[in-house]
C-alpha cells in the first residue's frame, strides 16, 4: 500500500540526500520530483516513524535491459544502526527478484555499512578500489555512546582509508 507522502516531506528528504553528496554527482537522481515518482512508481520503498516523517530511502533505477542499479541508500542519523537499512533492502531486492524482466541487480558504495548489508544477502563482489581518503563520518556513523556528536570528525575509530566497490546479484 502506498502511503500519502507530502510534496514537502520529498523536499527535505531530497535536501537531506544532497547533503550525503556534496560532489553533486548524483543529485539528478535525487530530486524531489524523482523521489516521489519512483516511490509512486515503486522503484522506491521507503520507511517512515510513528508521525509519518521519511526516515528510510532506497531506490532502484534500470540502467540497461534486464539490470538494475541499487542507490539512494539513506536512514536518518538519529535511526541509524537499528536495522532499518537491512529491512530496506530486503524489500528492494525481493520487488527486484520478483520482476521477471530483471536478472540482476548491481551497486556502488563506498559505505562498509553497505556492505555488511550485501555480504548479509548474499551478494558478489566484482571489483574493489582502495584509496586514501577518510570516509566522512556520517556515512557510517548514527549516535553512539562511543564518541558524542559533537566530536565525531576526530572520532580514532573512523576508517582512515575509503574502500569502492563494486556488488552484484544475479537472480
Ligand atoms: C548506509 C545506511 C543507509 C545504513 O543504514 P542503517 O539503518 O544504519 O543500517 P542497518 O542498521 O540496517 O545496518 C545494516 C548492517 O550493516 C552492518 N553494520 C552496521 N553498522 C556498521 C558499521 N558501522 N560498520 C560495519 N558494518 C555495520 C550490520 O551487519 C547491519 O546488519 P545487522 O543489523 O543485521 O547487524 C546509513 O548509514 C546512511 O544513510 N548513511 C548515509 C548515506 C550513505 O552513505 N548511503 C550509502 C551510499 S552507497
Amino acid at each position: 500500500m502506498k502511503h500519502d507522502i507530502s510534496d514537502h516531506a520529498w523536499d527535505a528528504l531530497s535536501a537531506l540526500l544532497c547533503q550525503e553528496d556534496p560532489s553533486t554527482f548524483l543529485w539528478s537522481r535525487v530530486m524531489p520530483a524523482v523521489l516521489k515518482a519512483a516511490y509512486l512508481r515503486g522503484t522506491a520503498v521507503i520507511e517512515q516513524d510513528a508521525t509519518g516523517a521519511l526516515i528510510g530511502f532506497m531506490q532502484h533505477q534500470p540502467v540497461q535491459s534486464g539490470w538494475a542499479e541499487l542507490g539512494s541508500f539513506w536512514v536518518s542519523p538519529d535511526h541509524r544502526g537499528q536495522g532499518i537499512a537491512s529491512r530496506l533492502f530486503a524489500r528492494l531486492v525481493a520487488l527486484l527478484s520478483t520482476d521477471s524482466g530483471v536478472q540482476g541487480a548491481f551497486l556502488v558504495t563506498h559505505n562498509p555499512v553497505v556492505v555488511a548489508l550485501c555480504a548479509k544477502y548474499d551478494w558478489q563482489e566484482a571489483s574493489h578500489a582502495t584509496w586514501a581518503q577518510t570516509v566522512p563520518y556520517r556515512e557510517t556513523c548514527g549516535p553512539c555512546d562511543r564518541v558524542p556528536e559533537e566530536a565525531k570528525a576526530g572520532c580514532p575509530y573512523r576508517g582512515d582509508t575509503a574502500e569502492c566497490r563494486l556488488l552484484f546479484i544475479s537472480f
